[in-house]
């Protein structure tokens, strides 16, 4: 590990400590914080104080260990919504089960828990416990609810478990935590990715005044453009036409129809790594595109059309390519629908949204997606979009980290 590597100079970390055996380790974590320049506040749990004591810890951070939700004394120095708002970065470790269920239930009920409500930053657990409780469905579904809401689980690794036992739940070692700390603060969890997305309609000209489209507005793609961005990524965007202005560094590539937009992405899509296609591409265009307008000389007319290039499948076919993410607008049976074209497509995960009726995805502010991967699946709720866009972006993250350790091609980040 190099000094550069982990630098968290000036950075403020909230690390809350909960009551497992591998509280021992924190001793070392906030250790390792210090040592990367971090300025350290701790925050334990009754039972991790069962484990080691709130001394040791203060006398590694340097400062007081906060325990009480409703200590006079240091509410009036910091209080607990102060030291929410303090933190750069959250991170609980170790995070036992009945922590993470505490906090996928939404509960508030002690200094810790409470603080990971109110902050706005990001929090990232280090999960720690025994192997049968790791895999237990209840803590599986708390593990899913979290991550859906953008809490980032930070292992747990495999190996030999104080009780004896071998499996996953044993925490991540300090040095990787610490390490993985400075990776998100000083790059966002994307840093160094580089992210190339489709969104809004296309149109198809029938004649210099008229053409094809469809409802779409360009919101869902345009947030998840911002989503990915704040996570640090390089990204650029393809867009049809629609009436947004791009989030600041992102790229922006405007194009009208199906097959410009084809053109873009096949431009740019070498050396990317992920790859999602949000746009609701026109799927058939005009044969022929009339040079003037068309006079309406006659009762009725027919305009002969001609499929557009499959602009997802063309990536997913490529030799290299990145890691893909399809969209699959559907009127019914979202999930049937959408895990049949996450197959025919080829895609790496798909999501899938209702459009048309009420609850339709096209130019509203709010959606919800059915997100299909291989052996997976998960609902994420109707929510505006700019808030779906991270939960989906936090889905993309962790299948994308999964991929990069099973193909040893792409070694993860
Ligand atoms: O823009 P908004 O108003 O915010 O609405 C968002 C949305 C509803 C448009 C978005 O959430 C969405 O569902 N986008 C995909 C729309 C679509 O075209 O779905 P599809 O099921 O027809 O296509 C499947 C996938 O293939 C999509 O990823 C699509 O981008 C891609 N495709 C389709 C046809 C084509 N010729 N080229 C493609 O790349």
């Amino acid at each position: 590990m190099t000094e550069a590597m982990t630098d968290l100079s000036g950075k403020r970390v909230l690390l809350g400590v909960t009551g497992g055996i591998a509280a021992y380790k924190a001793a070392e974590l906030v250790r390792g914080l210090r040592k990367a320049g971090a300025d350290v506040r701790v925050v334990m749990t009754s039972g991790a104080t069962r484990f080691i004591t709130p001394l040791t810890l203060q006398a590694l951070s340097g400062w007081p260990v906060r325990q009480d939700l409703f200590d006079p004394a240091h509410e009036a120095a910091m209080g607990h919504i102060e030291l929410a708002r303090w933190a750069d970065l959250v991170l609980v470790a170790p995070a036992t089960a009945d922590f993470m269920a505490r906090l996928a239930a939404g509960m508030a009920d002690d200094l810790l828990t409470t603080l990971c409500i109110a902050t706005e930053t990001r929090v990232f657990l280090a999960p720690a416990m025994n192997q049968g409780m790791w895999r237990n469905p209840a803590t599986r579904d708390n593990a899913a609810v979290l991550g859906r809401r953008g809490i980032g689980l930070w292992g747990p690794a495999e190996g030999d478990q104080a009780c004896g036992e071998t499996g996953p739940g044993r925490m991540l070692e300090a040095d990787e935590l610490v390490l993985r700390t400075a990776r998100v603060l000083k790059e966002g969890t994307l840093g160094g990715v580089r992210v190339l997305l489709t969104a809004g309609p296309t149109r198809e000209a029938i004649d210099p005044v008229r053409y094809i489209t469809n409802r779409s507005s360009g919101k869902m793609g345009f947030a998840l453009a911002k989503a990915f961005r704040n996570q640090g990524a390089h990204v650029e965007l393809v867009s049809g036409p629609v009436d947004l202005s791009p989030p600041a560094g992102v790229e922006l590539v405007s194009v009208e129809q199906a097959v410009d937009m084809e053109s873009a992405v096949m431009e740019r899509v070498v050396g990317c790594d992920i790859f999602v296609a949000c746009a609701a591409v026109a799927d058939y265009r005009p044969v022929k595109v009339a040079h003037h307008k068309i006079k309406k000389d006659s009762e009725s007319m027919s305009i002969e059309l001609t499929r557009n290039p499959d602009i997802l499948a063309g990536v997913t076919a490529l030799r290299d390519r990145p890691f893909c993410v399809g969209f699959a607008a559907e009127t019914q049976h979202p999930e049937e629908y959408g895990e049949r074209k996450r197959i025919s497509k080829g895609v790496d995960m798909i999501a899938a949204n209702l459009v048309g009726g009420d609850q339709g995805g096209f130019e509203r502010d709010e959606n919800a997606l059915t997100v299909l991967w291989e052996g997976g699946c998960t609902f994420l709720p109707m929510s505006d979009k700019g808030r779906l866009a991270e939960a989906l972006v936090q889905q993309i993250v962790e299948r994308y980290e999964a991929n990069s350790i099973e193909d040893p091609r792409s070694p993860p980040r």
